[in-house]
């Protein structure tokens, strides 16, 4: 196919709105946490649309947009979501993790109940599409989970500059989603983020993030 190529602009800022922008940038990402207490107060679906479709912007390999984002605020399917990932959770946290992989979620305060599952007003769960089904043949897609992971990296950041919060979840294994929401054979389940807004008190682990001599490696004069 021939390359169909479109002029595209891209607005500059002076040097010192680009730094401020990029502080400005940084103190409001320092602002994310994951959050695991949601009140129950509705989201409007336009909002969770828009965050969505942001999400949906994300570069992927080929252009192939590999993913699906289904949005649960049915009580009744939350409910059986929470139930089918107790069940897993149960399983992992009392036989299946390892006692380092124990151990390193000890700060976190975790366990195998979700009650989160049901608290939050909206549940997203994102599906990985490994290939596509076009006339009944398989066409394959490229680099899924950089792909997808990119996509809920927007997800997330959009959630957040709406003044909203989510939690990143990964029931394992997480094959009941597929059954409970009936997707079709070429989406395997990806990550479960209920979406809300905090309790009115919400508390969250102490966690300490990594500076940056630990994050950057130079290979310039800077
Ligand atoms: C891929 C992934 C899976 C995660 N799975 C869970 C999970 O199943 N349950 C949970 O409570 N937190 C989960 N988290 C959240 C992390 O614990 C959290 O991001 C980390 O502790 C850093 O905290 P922060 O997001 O507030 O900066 C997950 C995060 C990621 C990126």
């Amino acid at each position: 196919m021939e390359p169909k190529l479109i002029p595209y602009s891209k607005q500059r800022y002076s040097a010192e709105e680009t730094k401020a922008r990029s502080i400005e940038h940084l103190n409001f990402m320092e602002g994310r946490r994951t959050v695991r207490e949601f009140s129950s107060e509705p989201i409007d679906f336009k909002v969770i649309e828009n965050i969505i479709m942001a999400a949906s912007t994300a570069p992927s390999g080929a252009n192939k947009q590999p993913w699906t984002f289904c949005v649960v605020t049915n009580a009744a399917l939350k409910s059986k979501i929470r139930i089918e990932a107790e069940k897993e959770e149960y399983e992992s946290y009392t036989n299946r993790m390892s006692d380092e992989w124990l151990e390193d979620l000890s700060h976190l305060g975790t366990d195998w109940q979700k009650p989160f599952l049901e608290e939050a007003p909206a549940l997203i769960v994102v599906f990985r599409r490994p290939y596509e089904l076009v006339d009944g043949k398989k066409r394959q897609n490229y680099y899924v989970y950089e792909s997808v992971g990119i996509a809920v990296g927007y997800l997330l950041e959009a959630i957040h500059y709406c003044g909203l919060v989510a939690l990143t979840h990964t029931p394992s294994p997480m094959n009941f989603l597929s059954t409970l929401l009936q997707r079709p054979e070429n989406e395997k389940p990806f990550l479960l983020i209920p979406i809300g807004f905090p309790k009115e008190v919400t508390m969250v682990p102490n966690i300490k993030r990594k500076t940056k001599d630990l994050v950057i490696v130079k290979y310039d004069n800077f």
